[in-house]
């Protein structure tokens, strides 16, 4: 069974609450899912494989451990899970990045998919799936299913924000995938929303609605 994060560090648990304001201006919005997004970066990279490199600094030569080659893509899940990219390409600024579209049919709940396109290599990199909500889950199990078909073997997925439903439905669907998530929320409400939320994460990105 994948693991699950959810992360504790004061940074993150403030900048989350401020999302979460219905006052909270769409710039404000827009740069603190980055700001979460970059935090949260740092903790899933953890596990990330170094090698011995040989380098010269101004005194000797040495050997040293660093990131091995161009082995990560961000893969965000459109529309919302592009407010996630920035904030961690500013830590892998080498990162491919592939996409997947996705919306929510608002009758049934049902990812719809509009979009696909991924690295070609993607079966050899470390893929950061990303989308701020998980809330049935249906759309984080549907673009992990489109990107394994294209062959990734490693996935983390990231949110911010997690229904213990959506938690549930990935965790059976992908038992491989370790999920990181910024706040565990309590429940999902009669049109599949999160509980206390955000409310529409592409919307409040966007400014649209
Ligand atoms: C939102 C969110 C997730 C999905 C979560 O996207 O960004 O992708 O809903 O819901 P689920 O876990 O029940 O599938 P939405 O479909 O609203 O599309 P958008 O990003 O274009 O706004
Ligand atoms: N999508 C969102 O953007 N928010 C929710 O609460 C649920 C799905």
């Amino acid at each position: 069974m994948g693991k699950v994060y959810v992360f504790d560090h004061p940074l993150i648990q403030h900048k989350t609450a401020m999302i979460r304001k219905i006052d909270t201006s769409v710039k404000d919005f827009r740069e603190m899912v980055r700001e979460i997004s970059m935090l949260m970066g740092y903790e899933a990279t953890r596990n990330l494989p170094l090698e011995e490199v040989e380098i010269e600094t101004p005194m000797c030569k040495t050997t040293m451990k660093m990131l091995q080659g161009e082995d990560i893509a961000i893969v965000p899940i459109l529309r919302a899970g592009l407010g996630m990219v920035d904030g961690m390409l500013a830590l892998v600024p080498n990162a491919k990045v592939g996409h997947v579209g996705l919306y929510r049919d608002p009758e049934t709940h049902i990812p719809v998919e509009y979009y696909c396109k991924l690295p070609t290599d993607i079966a050899k990199r470390q893929v950061f799936v990303v989308d701020p909500m998980l809330a049935t889950g249906g759309s984080a199990i549907a673009a992990i299913d489109f990107i394994k078909d294209k062959g990734a073997k490693n996935i983390i997925f990231m949110c911010l924000i997690a229904s213990p439903e959506g938690i549930e439905a990935l965790q059976k669907a992908h038992p491989d995938v370790d999920i990181f998530i910024a706040a565990k929320d309590e429940k999902l409400n009669e049109n599949a929303y999160i509980l206390p939320g955000l409310g529409d994460a592409g919307d409040r990105l966007y400014g649209t609605k």
